[in-house]
């Protein structure tokens, strides 16, 4: 489990990435930004709303939520927009979690809900995934846990970095399992990897339910910024009592985000695509590989020629990022790491570079 500062993939972030085509100097498949650019529509939009960016947006994001709320048929009331799932994310953590309160997560997984938890006075327990089982949860392990009595329980779904996944009728059990005192907050950045695995629409149904999602994964928005909640009755007035600055989202953000629901084909197109992605290059590359339900997957390296901190060392002298594994679990070291999918043909650089390291 990984408490302290949280280390994310950030070879883009880099001082010589200075214009547009400094981009192409790097395959950054250390963080599960979208390779793609986003739908033309939000590439209109902010081309539309640019001019303005000198006004204020509205500060309940009311444009915003009220689409939202007619696609997932959840009340406007529960839904809460912020600055990236992380804001939500950072803010639903710090206004349920006190001192000592006891933190449930999976380990493996995305380390900013220990972090937060940490920050907030938490104490984090994790159910550890099995390798053996491809990372697969083992939900009645969780519900066994949850009925402990956690102050909170999260669950990333698809699992960052596995990319396995609880279905739906597995997550219900958990949420059916956690006391009305705990709060089961899912995290559903890759969820349009599964769409038919959200529980976001049922939370009106549980007032000890939060899921969160993010414009920065499939929809190709990282660099905007955009994250949406809904938050159960149980848990909404925490939430807004412990205080969040006016104007989560920039104005170009909420414009882009909004033009964004307007195309689904575009979601559904690039999901299969980055799915015949995936599974050209899970193909082409000669180790051994952990399924994934999404668009990145760990490399399992177990007996091969060099470990993960060598392998990753030697693929960025040649400009290649993937993301070390020591982010997410002190579990398993020097044995995974993941990458996300890139276009085809950075998705061959990657492939290539990778089976001549291991030969
Ligand atoms: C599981 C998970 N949740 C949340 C985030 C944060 O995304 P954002 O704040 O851009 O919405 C990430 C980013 O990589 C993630 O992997």
């Amino acid at each position: 489990m990984c408490v302290g500062k949280v280390i994310h993939g950030g070879a883009l972030w880099q001082p010589g990435i200075r214009c547009v085509r400094d981009y192409d100097s790097v395959i950054a498949a250390d963080v599960n930004d979208a390779w793609y650019p986003p739908s033309p529509r939000v590439l209109e939009a902010i081309a539309e709303w640019a001019p303005c960016a000198n006004h204020s947006p509205d500060t309940a994001c009311r444009r915003l939520v009220g689409a939202l709320s007619d696609k997932f048929r959840v009340d406007a009331e529960a839904i809460r927009i912020g600055a990236g799932s992380s804001d939500l994310l950072h803010h639903i953590v710090m206004s349920s979690v006190r001192q000592g309160d006891e933190v449930l997560t999976l380990e493996p997984t995305y380390a900013e809900y220990a972090h937060a938890a940490a920050l907030a006075g938490g104490r984090v327990r994790t159910v550890v995934l099995d390798p053996g089982a491809g990372f697969a949860a083992d939900v009645e392990q969780i519900v066994e846990a949850v009925r402990r009595g956690p102050r909170l329980c999260v669950i990333c779904n698809p699992n960052n970095p596995t990319g396995s996944v609880i279905p739906r009728a597995g997550l219900l059990r958990i949420v059916h399992a956690a006391a009305p005192e705990t709060l089961v907050l899912l995290d559903e950045a890759y969820i349009d990897f599964r769409p038919e695995d959200s529980l976001f629409a049922d939370v009106p149904d549980y007032p000890n339910l939060a899921v969160v999602r993010t414009f920065s994964k499939v929809y190709a928005m990282a660099g905007l910024r955009v994250g949406f909640a809904a938050i159960g009755e149980g848990f909404l007035t925490a939430f807004d009592e412990h205080g969040r600055p006016p104007w989560p989202v920039n104005l170009l953000g909420l414009r882009a985000a909004e033009a964004a629901l307007e195309d689904d084909d575009f979601i559904r197109e690039r999901v299969v695509e980055c799915n015949q992605l995936k599974d050209q290059l899970i193909r082409d590359l000669l180790a051994p590989v952990i399924q994934s339900s999404t668009s990145y997957f760990l490399i399992d390296l177990a007996g091969s020629k060099l470990g993960a901190v060598d392998l990753l060392e030697r693929l960025k002298s040649q400009g290649v990022f993937l993301r070390e594994f020591s982010g997410f679990s002190d579990l398993w070291p020097d044995r995974f790491a993941r990458v996300t999918i890139q276009s085809a043909s950075n998705n061959d650089r990657i492939y290539l570079l990778i089976n001549s390291l291991l030969a």
